[in-house]
């Protein structure tokens, strides 16, 4: 029989984490500190010794209403009354049906079919999936390569691996397993720069080359996020859509990260008036609350799909369309345009652009952009994740940078005062660094 322990100290409980739990990219051998929460509200993360810090976060990138939202908890349990969960095989339900609606109206132009699974790495692979069974529909099996873009990352399991950047990724390591994929150079030019034509001639290289062996090409539109926080020029997506279209390779947009605004567009393909062929989200769909993604694609790609040899598309995860998780996506989609969320976005951009322009001093700092709700720092050395993240936390925020990008991509709700408070932490604990 398993009781029920009696609390534990904060030391104690920690001790067992220590000991047990694997945190993100952790070593059980050598696990760095991590901290207790208790509670969360809004955009403050409470620890359990009392220490309330400001999240710049929004935990990786998906709590953009903050936590312990009411609208969004009402949302969960009111659907918690009706059913927690319920198999998507052959059963469907409303908090699905409504949101697939909700998805295929606020995405990109001629995206009409969605599939549902549990996470950003998943929708993914069936991103991927997708375009590979849709060349084998059209007789076209040689076409089951992806051309993914360096510096790019799209989750952690093996398609997704595949197609992160072969040198911060994990190539290396599971080199003999990982299917081989092409790269391109990470685009060359900023958000803001004028145009060039050479900012295109690679990937135009790679696909005239290869496109007879070419499924689709991937990206993440606009933001390379975990691969480096950087900011690419919209004409970039708009040439490559054109050589995709040319050459008769799909186009896949990873939109995990910056999907709901996070860019200051509610889709980071609509800087560049695109729409791709199929369109990955997850973090912020369900305001953080709950893990689910969606893959969405055109009617041409599905019905393509289901007229080949399997005559249906080959993927179905137990907890597929989670109704607790479509419910709170639900509330959090109409939360977003229910608050002029562009209003809030330009806001934290204008803010960020003014309050971040002074880490342009520091002497151990590369570079400084901004874009929608995200401020980025570039130092020209890597920090140390295990000195920097306790010397914010000290000045009472939850930043946690990674390699030489000290970031941050807070809760839209974030008062300009909160902001103020991220923003004066970054200079002051860049300054001592
Ligand atoms: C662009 C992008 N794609 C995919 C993923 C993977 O999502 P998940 O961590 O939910 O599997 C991430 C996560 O950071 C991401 O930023």
């Amino acid at each position: 029989m398993i009781k029920s322990r009696p609390a534990l100290s904060i030391p104690e409980a920690l001790s067992i984490d220590k000991q047990h739990i694997w945190h993100p990219y952790s070593s059980i051998n050598a696990p760095l500190d991590n901290y207790l929460v208790d509670t969360c509200k809004g955009v403050r993360i409470k620890l359990k010794d009392g220490t309330e810090l400001i999240d710049g976060m929004a935990s990786w990138w998906s709590v953009i209403h903050g936590y312990n939202h009411p609208e969004l908890n009402a949302a969960i349990h009111a659907q918690l009354e009706k059913t927690a969960h319920v198999m998507f095989g052959g059963l469907t339900h409303e908090p699905a049906i409504e949101l697939a609606e909700k998805l295929i109206n606020v995405s990109p132009d001629g995206l009409e079919h969605v599939f549902f699974s549990d996470s950003g790495s998943v929708s993914v692979e069936v991103a991927i999936k997708m375009a590979i069974q849709y060349w084998q529909s059209r007789k076209q099996p040689e076409k089951h390569r992806l051309l993914s873009l360096r510096r790019g990352y799209h989750g952690d399991t093996f398609a997704a691996m595949s197609v992160c950047d072969p040198e911060t990724g994990m190539h290396h390591l599971f080199n003999e397993v990982l299917a081989k994929q092409l790269f391109t150079e990470a685009p060359q030019c900023k958000f803001e720069d004028e145009w060039r034509d050479e900012y295109i001639a690679d990937i135009e290289i790679q696909l005239k080359t290869h496109h007879q062996s070419l499924a689709a090409v991937i990206l993440e539109p606009i933001v390379q996020g975990a691969g480096g926080m950087r900011f690419y020029s919209p004409r970039y997506l708009q040439e490559v859509k054109k050589l995709c279209e040319h050459y008769q390779v799909l186009l896949i947009a990873d939109e995990i990260a910056t999907g709901f605004g996070r860019t200051g567009k509610m889709f980071a393909c609509e800087h560049a008036n695109i729409s791709p062929d199929i369109l990955c989200l997850g973090k912020a769909l369900t305001g953080g609350y709950m893990t689910l993604a969606a893959t969405l694609c055109s009617h041409e790609i599905a019905q393509t799909i289901c007229a080949g040899e399997a005559s249906c598309f080959m993927h179905g995860p137990t907890f597929m369309a989670n109704p607790l998780a479509c419910a709170v996506s639900n509330k959090s989609l109409e939360l977003l345009f229910n608050n002029d969320w562009q209003a809030k976005v330009n806001n934290i951009e204008t803010q960020l652009n003014s309050q971040l322009a002074q880490c342009r001093d520091l002497p151990n700092v590369a570079d400084v952009r901004v874009l929608g709700a995200i401020g980025v720092v570039e130092t020209l050395a890597p920090v140390e994740m295990a000195k920097i993240v306790p010397l914010f936390v000290e000045e009472g925020v939850w930043l946690r940078p990674f390699g030489n990008r000290v970031y941050v991509m807070p809760p839209y709700i974030t008062t300009n005062a909160e902001l103020f408070s991220l923003t004066e932490a970054m200079h002051k604990v860049l300054q001592k660094m």
